[in-house]
């Protein structure tokens, strides 16, 4: 316990005068707990204080000593007998939650109640936040309160896939303990995909020899062409004992480690290990590069054997109640073709190749039942029906979940849109290269895990919620720490925090202090909160530049001739009015120093902005840009990154938009940008239609383009017109359809997403 670093605050030692107590300061805790309130007075915590701990909590008592001792430098007295000046870890039965405390500092006595150890636990984790950082110290004093606190959700988890980049054992354990230290219980480890197996299975050396190692790995980005690849071997595992190690270190936090052993897809390295176990039974390689692959399981009897012998030494590891199957991302092209599948498919009865996957899901859940556990997979195990007694991990939106709550099956909320933190978080252009896609902070926080369409019993089904770090852009352990800081710091808000105390301005000033916690952690997190969200929106029908700080009490300062702000920039008090294209650039300021970097917004005047307009449908809720007004208010989408106010994502949808100006006017061109990534479903329509109504002659003109789709990130279209006088023009924008076999997301409705609709 001693030296692990889930103490190992950097500590500072104080040079001289350290008898006095340092002042009592205001908590900022995260994730913020149900009741809190601050009373007159302080207990001063030094080396004459006691300790008593109940019997039933007597090991979190212990681990709490030993933290006191290993921050602070000194030993607290053991007493048989809670007494003044002393800290007591009381059993108190009539707390209702099973991971819920109190916590009471008063000037005579800290007592903490719990009616677990793992309740103890999490008041231990907000104990810690009342202590200062980076301080090693005979005497402190620490501000009477008390907390009354439980969880919101019982799963709260954060995911890490270690198949496309591996990590180290001492890495797992700092990842469980960040997991812990924010009231999380679950680690979702990702151990088996195309690229790699990471889990020794001793009955199947080859899985060891083969799987575990690709040849080299793809660098760049996917869609760099051509793509560029390392040339070097890549790969390793983790023996039967570091995960006995890692899961005795996580449960010894409260933690339970769900392991994810990818079946019917995604299993491209154990068929390179053992090519039976394909339909084709020719040799393949473990994948070198990121996707869905099409060799997958072949639902034979030996394929059945293996997974069941696979099983038969993952379950005996993993205490917790739940093994993950995967399920997602399964391309049915082998199975179409395979004779051994389609006449299995007519044995059995089943409707399709969805129909055997079903049959595939339920067969594996029913061996794992069978060994007293559960099984939760991707939300691709609703299709052709869900096996018995499975748990949904949502990740296609949020039509999983509802599905499966509504037939009484619970599941736990991950959708791309809130919580794949391997998105990027800004948009700074040197941000490290990510996959794709755009999930700020204030998302994550504002994401609401109960779908609208349940009711509220069905919502009961709803377990909790996950953030999720795939690993394709992520090779080194401080990127992890990146990706996943602070968006699990937010994440875990919502696990744990009622609805009601939600509010992002006070999340983030406590994440400013939160800061220095994770600088003495040693934890590599992104800081933007120094940054500025800003857009043109319209104020009493005027366009105005809109320009907020994240957190409170800074100064915003900009410019409009293209120079870097300065302390001695203009102050920016309020909506700024805009008339003709402009380049603003801002920063936050302190009273001294510019703390974040310049902010950028271009606005470009164009003969739309400033007009009607209407959308038909609505943007999809998780990608809704600034609305409409963000299709003609001047300004482009970011380009490496959809997800921003810019962009308008629509989910398998034909989009029509109507604008009207005020007056007839004369026209030319009409412009816009598709996204176009693929690998997260987006896709370029392949026909647009435009339509006007000529103001001379009163005839409706209509256009039809096609739209190459190609490689590029960026797919602009442009249709140009001769001159024209309208005061009505008609954009259709045909949705792309169903993602074609072989590519990721196939059999699922694609997604459009476009930015600014220029016209000139
Ligand atoms: C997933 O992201 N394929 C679950
Ligand atoms: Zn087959």
């Amino acid at each position: 316990m001693r030296s692990n670093i889930f103490f190992k605050f950097i500590i500072f030692l104080c040079l001289f005068g350290c008898s006095k107590p340092q002042p009592a300061v205001r908590p900022y805790i995260i994730p913020i707990p149900n009741e809190f309130n601050m009373q007159e007075g302080v207990f001063i915590l030094d080396k004459n204080v006691s300790f008593h701990s109940d019997i039933q909590l007597i090991t979190t008592g212990n681990f709490f000593n030993n933290y006191i001792e290993e921050t602070l430098g000194f030993k607290l007295i053991m007493h048989s007998i809670p007494n003044r000046n002393s800290i007591y870890f009381q059993y108190d039965e009539s707390i209702v939650n099973e991971e819920g405390y109190e916590l009471i500092v008063d000037t005579s006595q800290i007592t903490i109640k719990a009616k677990t150890e793992k309740g103890a636990f999490y008041a231990l984790q907000t104990f810690r936040q009342l202590l200062p950082v980076n301080i090693k110290n005979d005497q402190i004093s620490i501000r009477n309160l008390t907390i009354k606190d439980a969880p919101r959700f019982v799963y709260r988890g954060m995911h890490l896939d270690v198949s496309r980049h591996m990590f180290s054992v001492d890495f797992i354990k700092k990842y469980i303990d960040m997991i812990a230290m924010l009231k999380m219980n679950t680690f979702h480890w990702h151990l088996t995909d195309d690229q790699g197996w990471r889990i020794e299975i001793k009955q199947y050396p080859e899985l060891q020899k083969v799987a575990a190692f690709r040849d080299e790995t793809l660098i760049g980005h996917y869609s760099d062409s051509p793509q560029q690849f390392d040339g070097e071997k890549y790969g390793g595992f983790y023996t039967q004992e570091e995960v006995k190690e890692i899961v005795k270190y996580a449960s010894e936090r409260y933690v339970t480690i769900i392991p994810e052993i990818e079946m019917p897809g995604h299993s491209q390295a154990a068929i390179a290990a053992y090519p039976n176990l394909g339909c084709t039974n020719k040799d393949t390689k473990v994948a070198t590069k990121w996707g869905v692959f099409e060799d997958i399981y072949c639902p034979k009897e030996e394929t059945f054997t293996f997974l069941e012998n696979v099983l038969d030494e993952v379950i005996p590891l993993f205490p917790g109640k739940y093994i993950h199957i995967g399920g997602d991302e399964a391309p049915k092209t082998r199975w179409k073709d395979c004779k051994y599948c389609q006449e299995l498919i007519k044995k059995e009865d089943l409707k399709d190749e969805h129909g055997l996957q079903s049959y595939f899901i339920a067969r594996m859940e029913k061996y794992i039942n069978s060994k007293g556990k559960h099984i939760i997979g991707w939300d691709e195990i609703l299709e052709g029906g869900l096996a018995p007694n499975a748990t949904v991990m949502s990740w296609r939106g949020t039509k999983g979940a509802v599905e499966a709550a509504k037939s009484g099956h619970t599941v736990v909320m991950t959708p791309t849109s809130h919580a794949y933190f391997d998105y990027y978080q800004s948009d700074n252009e040197d941000e490290p290269l990510a996959i794709g896609g755009f999930l700020p902070l204030k998302k994550v926080y504002n994401f609401n895990p109960i779908p609208e369409e349940l009711t509220k019993e069905e919502a009961k089904y709803v377990l909790g919620v996950q953030g999720n770090i795939w690993t394709e852009y992520i090779s080194t352990s401080e990127e992890v720490e990146y990706m996943a800081f602070p968006r699990a710091i937010a994440m875990a808000e919502t696990a744990w925090s009622k609805s009601r105390q939600r509010d992002y301005q006070d999340f983030t000033y406590r994440l400013s202090h939160f800061h220095k916690r994770l600088d003495a952690l040693n934890i590599n997190y992104a800081n933007h909160l120094y940054e500025i969200e800003g857009e043109v929106t319209t104020r009493n029908n005027q366009l105005v530049f809109d320009l907020q700080t994240i957190v409170r009490d800074k100064t915003i300062r900009y410019t409009v001739d293209e120079s870097s702000p300065n302390m001695s920039s203009t102050e920016y008090k309020s909506y700024l009015p805009i008339e003709n294209s402009t380049i603003l650039k801002a920063a936050v300021f302190d009273d001294t120093k510019k703390l974040g970097r310049d902010f950028t917004l271009i606005f470009n005047k164009h003969k739309a902005v400033g007009t009607k307009i209407t959308l038909d449908p609505k943007p999809h809720k998780a990608y809704p840009g600034s609305g409409k007004i963000g299709l003609i208010n001047g300004v482009s989408g970011n380009d490496t990154r959809y997800g921003d106010k810019e962009w308008l994502g629509f989910w398998g949808k034909d989009v029509t938009i109507t604008i009207e100006f005020d007056k007839p006017t004369k026209i030319s061109s009409v412009s816009t940008r598709f996204y176009n990534a693929n690998g997260q479903w987006v896709y370029a329509p392949k026909e647009i239609g435009v339509s006007y109504v000529n103001t001379e002659d009163g005839r409706t003109l209509h256009k039809i383009a096609q739209i190459q789709n190609n490689d590029a990130t960026l797919i602009p279209f442009k249709l140009e017109i001769e001159e024209i006088t309208t005061q009505h023009l008609e954009i259709h924008i045909k949705n792309y359809g169903i993602i074609p076999d072989g590519f990721q997301g196939a059999g699922n409705k694609a997604w459009t997403f476009l930015d600014e609709i220029i016209v000139k």
